[in-house]
């Protein structure tokens, strides 16, 4: 069976980003031209996905009208011979069918993948969250799905982290397999560095098998008192395999200040529109 579905939970609050996100979704921060949501979506097409469901929240609108037609806008640019800008607002709303639903209360990352049950059904189905961006010729979801196919078994990207951001992840315990594969024994929630059992963070990107849904019911409030996926999957460890793939590609964590900003000044060097310009400024500021 192929994996077809992804689920991207979107209903976050973004206090990281704070004030800036107040009255924005912290999924629409600009990445140079596009929203850092369109890289993620982007990333599940260019997987096989052909279905995404967002789990959107209060104050998350501005996500709908964003991959939504825009008639005025288009009529605009149609009008001032803009064709090229034109043709890639027409492709933002035409990428895939998108699909939303609201998280009435923010109770953490478990209980919002759970609102993707009926949606899901009983299919196996990916989950991108929106923090992390992931460059690479054969994208981190495809990679994952690929695994998928041979094992049949669950699976989420992981990704050695640094001691001091280890209490930001869900790091696992993993038993190696062959070569960028390990089986879980374990996946704790944001421990303190102490307790973790080993460096290796769950990066935001999962293939799960549908039974990841009862186990989320079973979950009490863990870390930040909110119900987390982490949790769910360490249930779904106990009575089916799930392995940790060390995905290929570079990952930029945009959730984090720095990391936003290193996505941007490097997604510029990268451009080659920008990055004369760019090399010449940032020259002049350290000089
Ligand atoms: C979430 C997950 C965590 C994972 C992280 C990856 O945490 O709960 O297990 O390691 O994403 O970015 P958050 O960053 O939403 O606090």
């Amino acid at each position: 069976m192929e994996v077809k579905k992804a689920v991207i939970p979107a209903a976050g609050l973004g206090t990281r980003f704070l004030p800036a996100t107040k009255s924005m979704p912290k999924e629409m921060l600009p990445l140079i031209d596009r929203p850092v949501i369109q890289y993620v979506v982007e990333e599940a097409i260019a997987s096989g996905i052909d279905d995404i469901l967002i789990i959107t929240g209060r104050g998350k609108r501005a996500i709908e009208d964003y991959f939504d037609n825009s008639p005025e806008l288009e009529m605009h640019l149609q009008q001032h011979h803009k064709e090229a800008l034109l043709k890639q607002i027409q492709d933002i709303s035409s990428m895939v069918d998108i699909h939303y639903i609201r998280q009435k209360e923010p109770k953490g990352l478990g209980d919002a993948v759970l609102r993707a049950e009926k949606h899901v059904g009983d299919d196996p189905f990916a989950i991108l969250l929106g923090d992390d961006i992931i460059v690479n010729d054969v994208p981190c979801t495809r990679q994952l799905i690929n695994v998928f196919q041979k094992y049949r078994c669950s699976v989420l990207a992981v990704e050695q982290v640094p001691d001091h951001k280890v209490s930001s992840y869900g790091i696992i315990k993993g038993k190696p397999v062959e070569d960028g594969l390990c089986t879980l024994e374990d996946i704790v929630e944001k421990p303190p560095l102490e307790q973790a059992p080993s460096n290796m963070g769950a990066i935001g990107r999962y293939v799960l098998t549908p039974e990841i849904f009862d186990c989320i019911k079973q979950t009490k409030r863990g870390a930040g008192n909110e119900v987390q996926l982490t949790d769910g999957i360490r249930l779904l460890k106990g009575f089916q395999k799930v392995y940790g793939f060390s995905f290929h590609g570079r990952r930029y964590d945009t959730g984090d200040q720095v990391g936003y900003v290193q996505a941007i000044v490097e997604f510029a060097l990268n451009n080659p529109e920008l990055r004369e310009n760019l090399l010449e400024h940032l020259k002049s500021l350290v000089k």
